[in-house]
C-alpha cells in the first residue's frame, strides 16, 4: 500500500466546498451558454477561440492556481479542474488552450521563474491579457524527450537557439512559450535548459499549421528558431534544469489533458442519454433496451473513475504531495475513457451519430489526441509501471 496513506484511509474530503460549487457552477454556466453555441461552427471552420479566451479572463480561467500578485485567481488545483471540465465539455479545443496557457505556461514560470520574470512574463498571461505555449517535441522527438536536438548556446551577450519544435498547441497564437534546448548535448537530459521565448524575437517563427482530425479550433504549428535571440535573463532556472521543469510542468499538465478527456466524455454522455430517452425504435424508447443501458451503465462508471482519479490527482498537488504516478494513471485512463465513451456514444446515435449534425462525430475526433499529447498512453503506463515497481 502507498505508505502516504497507510495511517488512515480518510485520505479525501469527497465534499466540495462552497467555494468549489460556485466555480463550477460559474464554468458551466458560461460554458453552457457562451462557448457550447459556437463549438460545431468553430470546429466547421478551425477558427481559434479567442471570442471565449477575453471573457474568461474577466473569469479568471486563464492563470487559476496562480497567486494573485503574480496577475492569477490564487485558487486551488481542485477549482481549476471543476472549471476546465466545464469548458471542456462545452468546447474540448477552447479546453486545450485554456489548460496549456494555465499549467505549461504559466506554472513553471510561477514556480521556477525569479521575480523580474514573474513581472514581465507571468503577470499578462495569467490575467488573459496574453496568451502562452510550451515547446518541447521537435520533429524527431515526441515520447523520448531527453532526446532534443534544439540547441542554445550563450554568446556573452544573450544566448542563440537553433531548431524546431513541433505539434505546439497554440503556437500561431501564443504571445511567448517555455522552450526547452540543449546547452550542453554532453550531459544528455541534464544539458536541456528551459527558456522564456518572446514572439517577435529575432529569429523567431511561426511554421507550418497543422490541420487536424480533432480539436480543430485550437490552433497547432512548428516553431522555428533560426538563430534566435533571446536575452540571457529570459533563462528559466539554471543552465541543466530545464528537463526536470519539463517533466514537473506535465505532472501538473497532464492533469490538464484527463480533466479535458473527462469534459468531453461528459458531454458524449450527456448527449447519448437524451439521445436514448428520445429516440424510438421498435415500437418504445431505445433506453428501454438492455443493450442499450449496458453501454450508458458502462460509460457512466468510467467517467466517474476518471473523475476520481483526477481529483485525488490535483488534491495530492493541493498538499504539496507527489503526485507524478498519479496524475499519469489520472490522464490514461481518463483518456482511455473519453476514446470509449465517445466511440459509444456514436455507437447509440447509430447513422445520426455519424454525421456533422449532432455533436457526438465531434467528440470521437476530439478524444482521440487526449491519447497521445502531454505523454501518449504508452509513456503513461511506462512512467506508473516505473513508480508502481519502486514503491
Ligand atoms: N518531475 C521532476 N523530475 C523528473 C520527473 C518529474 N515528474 N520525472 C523524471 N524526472 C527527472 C528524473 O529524476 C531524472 O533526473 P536525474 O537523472 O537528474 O536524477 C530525469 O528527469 C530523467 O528521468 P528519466 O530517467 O525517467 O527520463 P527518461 O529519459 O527515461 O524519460 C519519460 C522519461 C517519462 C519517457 C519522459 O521523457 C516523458 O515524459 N516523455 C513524454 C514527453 C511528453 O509528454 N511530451 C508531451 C509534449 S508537450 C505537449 O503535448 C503539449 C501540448 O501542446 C498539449
Amino acid at each position: 500500500m502507498d505508505p502516504r496513506f497507510r495511517e488512515d484511509d480518510k485520505i479525501m474530503d469527497f465534499l466540495l466546498t462552497e467555494e468549489h460549487l460556485m466555480i463550477q457552477k460559474m464554468a458551466r454556466d458560461f460554458a453552457q451558454k457562451e462557448v457550447a453555441p459556437f463549438s460545431m461552427e468553430l470546429d466547421e471552420k478551425s477558427e481559434f477561440p479567442s471570442r471565449h479566451l477575453k471573457k474568461m479572463a474577466e473569469l479568471g480561467f486563464m492563470g487559476m492556481m496562480i497567486p494573485t500578485q503574480w496577475g492569477g485567481s490564487g485558487l486551488d488545483m481542485i477549482s481549476y479542474v471543476l472549471a476546465l471540465e466545464e469548458i471542456s465539455a462545452a468546447c474540448a479545443s477552447t479546453g486545450v488552450t485554456m489548460s496549456v496557457n494555465n499549467s505549461l505556461y504559466c506554472g513553471p514560470i510561477s514556480r521556477f521563474g525569479n521575480e523580474g520574470q514573474k513581472k514581465k512574463h507571468l503577470i499578462p498571461f495569467a490575467s488573459g491579457e496574453k496568451l502562452g505555449a510550451y515547446c518541447l517535441s521537435e520533429p524527431g522527438t515526441g515520447s523520448d524527450a531527453a532526446n532534443q536536438s534544439t540547441t542554445a548556446k550563450f554568446n556573452g551577450s544573450h544566448y542563440v537557439l537553433n531548431g524546431t519544435k513541433n505539434f505546439i498547441t497554440s503556437g500561431p497564437h501564443a504571445d511567448a512559450m517555455v522552450v526547452f534546448a540543449m546547452t550542453d548535448k554532453a550531459k544528455k537530459h541534464r544539458g536541456i535548459s528551459a527558456f522564456i521565448v518572446e514572439k517577435g524575437s529575432k529569429g523567431f517563427s511561426v511554421g507550418k499549421i497543422e490541420k487536424k482530425l480533432g480539436i480543430r479550433a485550437s490552433s497547432t504549428s512548428s516553431i522555428i528558431l533560426d538563430n534566435c535571440e533571446v536575452p540571457k535573463e529570459n533563462i528559466l532556472g539554471k543552465e541543466g534544469e530545464g528537463f526536470s521543469i519539463a517533466m514537473n510542468t506535465l505532472d501538473y499538465g497532464r492533469i490538464g489533458i484527463a480533466t479535458q478527456a473527462l469534459g468531453i466524455s461528459r458531454a458524449a454522455f450527456e448527449a447519448s442519454v437524451k439521445y436514448a430517452k428520445e429516440r424510438e425504435a421498435f415500437g418504445q424508447s431505445i433506453s428501454n433496451f438492455q443493450a442499450i443501458q449496458w453501454m450508458i451503465a458502462d460509460m457512466a462508471t468510467r467517467i466517474e473513475a476518471s473523475r476520481l482519479l483526477i481529483y485525488k490527482a490535483a488534491f495530492l498537488k493541493d498538499k504539496n504531495l507527489p503526485a507524478s504516478k498519479e496524475a499519469s494513471m489520472a490522464k490514461l485512463f481518463a483518456s482511455e475513457t473519453s476514446n470509449f465513451v465517445t466511440n459509444k456514444a456514436v455507437q447509440i446515435h447509430g447513422g445520426y451519430g455519424y454525421c456533422r449534425e449532432y455533436p457526438v462525430e465531434r467528440y470521437l475526433r476530439d478524444a482521440r489526441i487526449t491519447e497521445i499529447y502531454e505523454g501518449t498512453s504508452e509513456i503513461q503506463r511506462l512512467v506508473i509501471a516505473r513508480h508502481s515497481l519502486k514503491d
